[in-house]
C-alpha cells in the first residue's frame, strides 16, 4: 500500500502526529508551505481572523501527488474550530487525490474538533474512510504511541 500524509503545522503539533504516523505507515510526507502564519508577531492574529473570515492564503502546494499513492493522510491543526486555512487551501486548489483518504486534526483543546471535522469532510471529494483526532496534550504526551498504532491499524485493516 503507497501511502502519502500531507500536512499543515504552524507550531509542529500536527508535524509529530504527523511523522509518527509516517512512521507507523511507512507513508511518504510532505508538508504544506505557508508563510503567511510564521510563528511570532502578530500572526496568530491573522490565522484566527483569516480561519473565521474564510481567507485563504497562498500556499506552496506539495511536490507529490495523491494520485500517485493508495493511500492520503490529510493533516490539519484547528483553527478557530475549523480546520487551518492552508489545509483549506491545499484542497481549494484540487489536488490529485488517490481513492482512500483519511484525516487528522489536533487542537488545543479548548473546542470539541467535530465542527473542524465536518468542515474538512465537506471539502473532500469523497468521504474520509477514518478521521483521528487528538489534543496537543495527547500528541505531546503518552497517548500518542497507542493512537497512531490503532489508526494506523484501522487503515491497514480495510486494504
Ligand atoms: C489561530 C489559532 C486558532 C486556534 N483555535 C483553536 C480552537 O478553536 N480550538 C482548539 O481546541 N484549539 C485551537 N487552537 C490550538 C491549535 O489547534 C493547537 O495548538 C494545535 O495542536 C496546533 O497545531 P500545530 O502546532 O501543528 O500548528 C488554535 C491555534 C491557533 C494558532
Amino acid at each position: 500500500m503507497r501511502t502519502l500524509i500531507i500536512y499543515y503545522s504552524r507550531s509542529g503539533t500536527t508535524r509529530k502526529l504527523a511523522e509518527a504516523l509516517a512512521t507507523e505507515l511507512s507513508a511518504d510526507i510532505e508538508e504544506i508551505r505557508c508563510d503567511r502564519y510564521r510563528p511570532g508577531g502578530f500572526r496568530y492574529l491573522r490565522a484566527g481572523y483569516d480561519s473565521v473570515r474564510g481567507n485563504l492564503p497562498p500556499i506552496d502546494m506539495p511536490q507529490k501527488s495523491g494520485s500517485d499513492y493508495d493511500l492520503i493522510l490529510i493533516g490539519a491543526p484547528v483553527w478557530t474550530s475549523y480546520p487551518a486555512t492552508p489545509v483549506r487551501a491545499f484542497l481549494a486548489n484540487m489536488p490529485g487525490l488517490p481513492a482512500r483518504i483519511a484525516v487528522f486534526l489536533t487542537h488545543g483543546g479548548h473546542s470539541p474538533p467535530e465542527k473542524a471535522v465536518e468542515m474538512l469532510a465537506a471539502l473532500l471529494p469523497r468521504q474520509a474512510e477514518a478521521t483521528l483526532h487528538l489534543s496537543s496534550g495527547d500528541v505531546n504526551g503518552d497517548a500518542l504511541s497507542g493512537a497512531v498504532h490503532s489508526f494506523a491499524e484501522t487503515l491497514t485493516n480495510r486494504r
